[in-house]
This record gives C-alpha cells, structure tokens and sequence, in this order.
C-alpha cells in the first residue's frame, strides 16, 4: 500500500492503493475506522481500488469543505459512508448539474428521508449484521456493488447522459497546457489558458484552439484578428494557474515582449507561436479560433507541462 498526496480540495486526506484507481472515498468521523472498515480498506485495495478518507470536520463547514473534496478529486469517486454521517454527505452530494459521485454505500440503517434527495444515484444500503445471505460477507457485497455501478474497467458515455463522463473520457487524451493571448482595443494584454491547442496545417500554417463562449474574453479575442499561443514548459505550471483563474491581474509579474502584432510573446515559453486570425467557426459551447502562422519561436532543451485526467503532469521516461 502506498500512501496518497496528503490535501486533496484543501482538506488532509489519508490514501491508500494506486493513486490512479478509481476513488472509494470513505466519510466519516475517525471512530468509524472500526475492524470492520479497515477490513473493506483492504479488500478495496486488493480489488484495485484508490481508497481515501476524508477527515473528520465540524457540522457547519462539512457539506462546503466535503463538496470542495469531490470536486477536486478528478473522477467522480463512489461513496461510503456510514447512516449517521448521510445526511450531511447528501447535502454536499445535491447541487446543480451531474451527480459529484458516481455511487453512494450507507453502512447502518439509512432512512428513507435521508436518501430522498439523492434521487438517481445508485445507493446501497448494508447492514452487516443484517445481510440477507448469511455466506456473504459485507465486503463481496460492496466489491459486486461497485463493478457494477463504478466499473474499474471501460466506462461508458452514450449522447444524452452526463458530460462529466464525456469530460472523463476527453480527459484521458494527454495535452500540453498553453496561454493564448491577444492585445485588447485599448493596448491592455489578455491571456488565458487553454489546452485545446491543435496543429492544422503545414501549408499554409494553420493551427487552432477552442474558446469557450462564457469566456469573458470571447469579444476581445474576435476583434484583435491576431493572437499568439504560448506554450509552457514544466516551470510554467503557477503561470498556468494564474491564467485560469478569473483575475485582471494575470500578468502581474510576467514577463512578456511583442512581435510584428502585439499580442504578448510570453518570455521563456517552451514555444510562442505568432499568428492571424484566419477563420472562426462556431462550434457549440466554443468558437474555433484558426491561426495563420506568422512567426514561431521554440526552445528544445526544456520539458513540457502535460495535462491529463484533470491534472498537471510531467514527463516521464523509464
Ligand atoms: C489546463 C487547462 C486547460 C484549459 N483549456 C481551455 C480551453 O482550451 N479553452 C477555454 O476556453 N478554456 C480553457 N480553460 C479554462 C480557462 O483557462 C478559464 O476558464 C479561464 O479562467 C477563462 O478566463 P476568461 O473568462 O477570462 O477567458 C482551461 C483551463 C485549464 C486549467
């Protein structure tokens, strides 16, 4: 058993298993690691689960902190938990838009008020004092409950159902991360980051990236009719924060120099490329910004930041 990175959504968690198996996250107050929980730990892990315990927090902070805890983790986790903690998980688990969990155990007796809000997500409720086949024994019962509704294996996506799987499933292509600027009417620098950076074309020069239409950039980056992608490298991971956090002041403190448009060169950047607006198309949520290459400039001895599965990464050779 290996242990997990120690905070997870501000929170200091306890892990055990392979960090990249799917997560079983455990809520309860610290009196319920009985035998009987340390026993399914166990049991999960061998099952080739990420089992990970939440920390014991105080009534007024639990269902803000614990949502913060789901959303950070970057697929959505199957819950366990025990009766007398339910009603405070399910007020972090109902929020708008898809389900935070995939699935929910309650060990204990759950009453039915407690599960009401919770309409939709796959529940089992066991009492393992009370199982109805006395040959079973509670963890087979929680490991049949999970294959089936958190499979470990492929999981599926079918139009119409929830887009945080369809998030999932793009998250597993690895990208780079950039920052694709612009210079504003006013001679102000935007910035943002954005990994849906492609190449296009060689000839002409084309390549693109996807901006999302809520982004409060969208009308600047229409009417400059040039921009310039940044590429990051490893040590640019805090720039990369910065400029996806909702903020005037991403450039603060970075260093920055024009070309031929004015759209701002981030200085040191694995790659900068320079380039016209060519085409926009609307694409659904997203407007597809295409660039025709005017300049470019890259530095081959530095590594790549890489983006997969909802997180920062970093190369990797064996
Ligand atoms: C790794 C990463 C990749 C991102 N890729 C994109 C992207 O391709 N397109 C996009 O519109 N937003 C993307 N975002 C989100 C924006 O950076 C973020 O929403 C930003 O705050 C938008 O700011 P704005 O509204 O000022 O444009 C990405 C964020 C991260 C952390």
């Amino acid at each position: 058993m290996i242990a997990s990175p120690p905070r997870i959504g501000g929170l200091d968690v306890q892990g055990w298993g392979d960090p990249e198996d799917p997560v079983v996250l455990l809520i309860g107050p610290a009196e319920h690691v009985s035998p009987d929980w340390r026993q399914w730990v166990r049991a999960l892990v061998e099952a080739g689960r990420h089992v990970l315990l939440a920390p014991a927090l105080d009534a007024g902070e639990e269902a803000t902190a614990l949502r913060g805890l789901l959303t950070d983790i970057s697929s959505r986790p199957a819950i366990l938990c025990s009766a007398d903690t339910l009603a405070r998980v399910a007020s972090a688990l109902v929020v708008t838009g898809p389900p935070l969990a995939s699935c929910l155990i309650v060990v204990g007796q759950a009453s039915v008020e407690a599960t009401a809000p919770l309409d939709g997500l796959p529940i089992l409720t066991l009492d393992p004092d009370t199982l109805s086949d006395p040959a079973e024994t509670a963890d087979a019962v929680i490991l049949a409950f999970l294959e089936q509704q958190a499979p470990r294996d492929a999981l599926y996506y079918q139009a119409g159902s929830d887009p945080r799987t369809l998030r999932d499933a793009l998250g597993c292509f690895a990208t780079g991360v950039t920052v694709v600027t612009t210079l504003d009417e006013a001679g102000q620098p935007v910035g943002l980051t954005a990994n849906s950076f492609s190449s296009v074309s060689l000839d002409p020069p084309l390549i693109l990236f996807c901006l999302a239409r809520s982004s409060s950039n969208l009308e600047r980056f229409k009417r400059a009719e040039h921009f310039a992608i940044n590429v990051l490298h490893i040590g640019q991971q805090p720039m990369s924060g910065a400029f996806a956090r909702s903020s005037a002041e991403r450039f603060d403190g970075v260093a920055w120099e024009t070309w031929d448009t004015g759209a701002p060169i981030l200085s040191g950047s694995l790659a900068s490329f320079e380039c016209a607006t060519h085409q926009v198309v609307e694409a659904g949520d997203h407007l597809v910004f295409i660039g025709r290459v005017t300049r470019a400039r890259f530095e081959p001895r530095r590594d790549p930041l890489l983006y997969f599965r909802g997180r920062y990464r970093r190369l990797h050779f064996a």
